[in-house]
C-alpha cells in the first residue's frame, strides 16, 4: 500500500457475476461433487483442499449485499499479500505458500494454551457457514464475496481468555524462504493485526476458510484468514498462525510502518479522508462504476455501538 498502488479501476473488465448465475454454478459444483468427481479433479488444482471442497455450507441469511457478488476471477487475481510481493498480481507467487500441515496457536492470556491443526479447529467450532460480505480496501477498491468460515467469537469462546485480556493479536506465518518479501528488512514482519475483545466477540468478525463454496485460495489467505468488513481491508489478516490474547494493544503491521496513514482502528468512514486520497467513493473490482462508500462499510447496525464514548481515538484511520 505504502510502496506502490495500482487501483481497482485500472482493471478494464466490467462484468460482475449476478447472484443467480453464481447459485447455478454452485449447484453444478454440488452435483459434480455428488458424483465424487470434484474431489479428485480439485485435488489437482492450485491451492484447493479436497477435504473442504465437498463440504456443503449453509448461507447465513443475516448478512445481505446491496450489489452483485464480485466474479471470482477478480477477487482471486487482484490481491494484497505483501509476503509474496508489493503488486496486486501476487496470485502466482502466492502458490509457494505451503498450507499443509497448518498449525495454529491459541496463546497468551487464556486458561490453557492450545496448539491445533486447522482441520481439528473446524471440528471444534462446529463447522462452517457462508456469509456474503463487502470488503473495502483502504486504497478505495472494494469487492463483495461469499466467504465460508465461522464466527471469530467461537474461537474466543473455545480459548477461554482471562478476564484481564483486552485485545486479540493475530499473526501471519513467518518463513522468509517460502515468502521472499519477508527478507526485506524495511517491513515489520511478520504481519500482525489486532482487535479489541469487544470487536473479536462481535458476530460480524469472521474467520474465513473458503470462498465461492471452495477452499480459500492461497493468494486470498489460505487456510485461515480474518474478515472484518466494517474495517479497511488491511485489518483482515491472512494465513493466520497465532491468536494471542493480551492486555497490550498490538502494534499492527501497517501502523508500525506508517501510523499517520494506517491506524489500529481503521473503521470505514467516507467522510474521513486518507492523508493522500479521499475515501468518499470506491471502485468495485470488475466494474467501471464508482459508488459512494458507506459509513462502517454499511455495517453500522452491528458495530457502531462498540465505539460510543471512544472520542479520543482515531477510529477512522
Ligand atoms: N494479510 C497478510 N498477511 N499480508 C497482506 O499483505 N494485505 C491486507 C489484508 N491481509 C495483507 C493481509 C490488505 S491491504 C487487504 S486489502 C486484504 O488482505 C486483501 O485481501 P484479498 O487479497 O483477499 O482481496
Amino acid at each position: 500500500m505504502l510502496i506502490r498502488k495500482r487501483r481497482g479501476w485500472e482493471i478494464p473488465e466490467s462484468a460482475a457475476t449476478e447472484e443467480a448465475l453464481f447459485h447455478d454454478r454452485r449447484r453444478l459444483l454440488k452435483g459434480v461433487a455428488a458424483g465424487s468427481i470434484l474431489a479428485s479433479g480439485l485435488a489437482g488444482l492450485r491451492g484447493i483442499r479436497p477435504a473442504f471442497a465437498e463440504d456443503a455450507v449453509t448461507r447465513n441469511p443475516r448478512y445481505t449485499l446491496d450489489r452483485p457478488i464480485t466474479d471470482a476471477k477478480y477477487s482471486t487475481t487482484y490481491n494484497n499479500f505483501y509476503e509474496f510481493g508489493p503488486d496486486k498480481t501476487v496470485s502466482d507467487a502466492a502458490q509457494a505458500l505451503k498450507t499443509e500441515p497448518w498449525t495454529i496457536k491459541i496463546e497468551g492470556m487464556v486458561e490453557k494454551p492450545i496448539t491445533i491443526g486447522v482441520d481439528d479447529l473446524l471440528k471444534r467450532v462446529g463447522g462452517t457457514e457462508e456469509r456474503l460480505y463487502r470488503h473495502r480496501c483502504v486504497e478505495t477498491w472494494s469487492m463483495a464475496v461469499p466467504w465460508t468460515g465461522f464466527a471469530l467469537s467461537k474461537l474466543v469462546d473455545m480459548a477461554k481468555p482471562l478476564g484481564s485480556a483486552t485485545y486479540l493479536k493475530m499473526t501471519t506465518f513467518m518463513d522468509p524462504a517460502m515468502a521472499p518479501e519477508q527478507n526485506k528488512f524495511f517491513y515489520p514482519w511478520p504481519y500482525v493485526e489486532g482487535l479489541t475483545m469487544a470487536e473479536a466477540r462481535n458476530d460480524l468478525a469472521f474467520l474465513v476458510t473458503g470462498m465461492y463454496g471452495k477452499p480459500v485460495p492461497k493468494q486470498d489467505g489460505a487456510p485461515l484468514r480474518l474478515a472484518v468488513p466494517w474495517k479497511y481491508g488491511f485489518k483482515s489478516v491472512k494465513s493466520i498462525v497465532s491468536f494471542e490474547f493480551t492486555d497490550k494493544r498490538p502494534n499492527t503491521f501497517w501502523e508500525a510502518l506508517q501510523s499517520s496513514e494506517y491506524g489500529f482502528w481503521a473503521n470505514v468512514n467516507p467522510d474521513v479522508p486518507h492523508p493522500r486520497w479521499s475515501q468518499a467513493t470506491e471502485r468495485v473490482l470488475g466494474t467501471d462504476e464508482r459508488r459512494p462508500t458507506l459509513m462502517w462499510n454499511g455495517y453500522g447496525e452491528y458495530v457502531a455501538d462498540m465505539y460510543k464514548g471512544l472520542t479520543k481515538e482515531r477510529l477512522f484511520v
